[in-house]
């Protein structure tokens, strides 16, 4: 049986990977106003991961015996200045979720929760990936300048993310 302070704290990240789709939804919808498809694929496909992240604690608490508690899930926001702007964002919110998935694990390290610690040892190894796509796109627009050429270069090679 899972403890209440971890399922709290589980629950609390449940809603943080839903709120993170969400996130990336709106990220897409921005994308496709701007008529850059390769920028919101990336963006679809990043939304599907955090929901299926979301559903990874959702399916240890049931496994567990522990009560799911689905929470109100914030709006994100519409509009961004520049493409940079999108991205430094996703690197940003992907440091938070970070330090998030961190806190829980010294929870679990805490509660001797072993099989929270294996759960939330895949999801560090996961933070790193994302953490290093966010600032690789966020470094590759930084070089790019106000002509839209190599903007559209980037779509092409951004729209060629599959599943991961
Ligand atoms: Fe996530
Ligand atoms: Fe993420």
């Amino acid at each position: 049986m899972i403890s209440k302070s971890i399922q709290n704290a589980i629950n609390e990240q449940i809603n943080k990977e839903l709120y993170s789709s969400y996130l990336y939804l709106s990220m897409a919808a921005f994308f496709e106003n701007k008529n850059l498809p390769g920028f919101a694929k990336w963006m679809y496909v990043q939304a599907d991961e955090e929901r299926a992240h979301g559903m990874k604690f959702f399916e240890h608490l049931v496994d567990r015996g522990g009560k799911v508690g689905l929470k109100t899930i914030a709006g994100p926001e519409i509009d961004w200045n520049t493409n940079l702007a999108v991205f430094k964002q996703v690197q940003e919110h992907e440091a938070a979720v970070t330090a998030s998935i961190n806190a829980l694990y010294e929870l679990a390290l805490k509660e001797k929760d072993y099989p929270s610690q294996v759960l939330l040892q895949w999801f560090i190894t996961e933070q790193v990936e994302e953490e290093k796509n966010a600032t690789e796109i966020v470094q590759q627009l930084e070089l790019i300048d106000a002509k839209g050429t190599a903007v559209l270069m980037l779509d092409h090679q951004l729209g060629k993310r599959g599943k991961e």
